[in-house]
């Protein structure tokens, strides 16, 4: 996801700098060129070899620094431009000061200033440190000048303090930095809604009917939305599924509940992807108490729920996409084409539950994404890739 790019660490004096060199592994991994400048303190809690050795780059600690090829470059100038986002973490108070306060005197805080790139920024230290106004006061003046400060997470702190301050899990951080360069920003200031994972329909306080959606290809599409840079809701019903960083969760249980949050998210959308696979009927009734077993077979009086996909395409404004997606074990097509039809969608992507690598809880998926123009079989491919195959499409759409 990173081919092509390069990222810059900066790693300053905290006890957790040694997570970075966790954080460098992960990004060459995912085939960045990474390079990291570190503070002179920084060298107490983790070696410069170490990274060297991570990145394949030298890694800088002074200013004055030379290599062969640093002969016709200053390292701190192609260094702060030359790359594609920075992240300083662990950021400690006294760099996170030096940078607020326009103060250059090493080779980290000469190499931010002259960039141009996202720089984000992670603050790490004591909770009592990161509490002092002063602390507090250069955080806000960073945020003020368009850095973007990672929050630290809560937890137990090395100095045997517990609370704010820890440098958040390398994944995280990762993520940051993904959410910012993994992708061409082709779907900034646009409004995405996705709807992910199973409904859970209750018969009494116990019961639920349910299926077999686990919600990855929804959580797919909005993290592929959001690596577009687009603001992302992402309405979910009961997964076991970590949401994706910058994407607003909206938990629900019921296709009510459902259709609730997505017609009121989509008032503002300008894209909807219906991904969830939401119940078509619920019980009629459900009870107070336990149902107790009697003797004899049982039956269950259902009604049918609303069509959410149906009634997005009724409310549909000019521009805004609709997209469905199409669950059959027979004639997929057919009548997958149907409802592009009959729900009046733009794109409905046809999922076949009979081939192994598609469907419900893989990792994996094979669609088939049908428009007004016409059809496009897609490989199977991660269901990340396929996302983003599916907002290539609705890019290209004419609404
Ligand atoms: N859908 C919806 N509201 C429902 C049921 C389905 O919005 N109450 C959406 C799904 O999220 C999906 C699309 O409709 O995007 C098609 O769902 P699918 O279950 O394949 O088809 P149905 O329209 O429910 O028709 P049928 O069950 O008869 O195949």
């Amino acid at each position: 996801m990173l081919e092509g790019k390069k990222i810059l660490l900066g790693v300053s004096g905290g006890i957790a700098a040694y997570k970075m060199a966790n954080v460098a592994s992960m990004l060459v991994k995912l085939h960045a060129d990474v390079h990291v400048v570190m503070t002179k303190n920084a060298t107490h809690f983790i070696t410069a070899q170490t990274f060297e050795v991570l990145t394949k780059n030298k890694v800088y600690l002074d200013t004055f620094d030379e290599t062969p090829d640093d002969k016709v470059h200053v390292p701190h100038i192609s260094l702060g431009t030359g790359v594609d986002c920075i992240l300083i973490a662990p950021a400690t108070a006294n760099v996170i000061g030096k940078i607020a306060n326009g103060i250059a005197d090493d080779m980290l805080t000469t190499t931010v200033l002259p960039a141009r790139c996202p720089i984000l920024i992670c603050p790490s230290m004591n909770g009592y440190m990161l509490e002092n106004p002063i602390v507090q006061d250069n955080i806000a003046k960073l945020k003020r000048f368009g850095y973007q400060i990672i929050e630290p997470s809560e937890g137990y702190l090395a100095c045997g303090y517990e609370g704010k301050g820890k440098l958040p899990k390398e994944e995280i951080l990762v993520e940051e930095i993904l959410l910012r360069v993994a992708h061409e920003h082709d779907l900034e200031g646009r409004h995405v809604v996705v709807s992910a994972g199973p409904t859970e329909e209750p018969l009494d306080p116990i019961r639920v009917i349910t299926n077999h959606s686990s919600g990855k290809m929804g959580y797919a599409l909005a993290k592929a939305a959001a690596y577009r840079g687009a603001k992302v809701t992402l309405v979910s019903g009961p997964t076991s599924l970590e949401p994706p960083l910058g994407v607003e969760l909206k938990k629900i249980h019921t296709a009510e509940e459902m259709y609730q949050q997505v017609t009121s998210a989509a008032e503002t959308a300008d894209i909807v992807v219906m991904a969830a696979a939401v119940a078509d009927y619920t019980p009629a009734t459900v009870a107070d108490q336990k149902i107790k077993k009697k003797d004899g077979d049982m039956s269950i009086p259902l009604k049918r729920t609303k069509d959410i996909l149906l009634s997005l395409g009724e409310k549909k404004r000019p521009g805004q996409v609709i997209c469905g997606f199409s669950m059959e074990t027979e004639k997929l097509l057919e009548n997958s084409a149907a409802k592009l039809e009959k729900k009046n969608a733009d794109m409905i992507c046809a999922n076949s539950l009979t081939q192994e690598g598609a469907g419900y809880q893989v990792d994996t998926n094979i669609l088939t994404l049908i428009t007004r123009d016409g059809t496009e079989q897609l490989p199977m491919m991660s269901k990340l890739e396929a996302s983003h195959r599916i907002f290539d499409k609705i890019l290209q759409l004419n609404v």
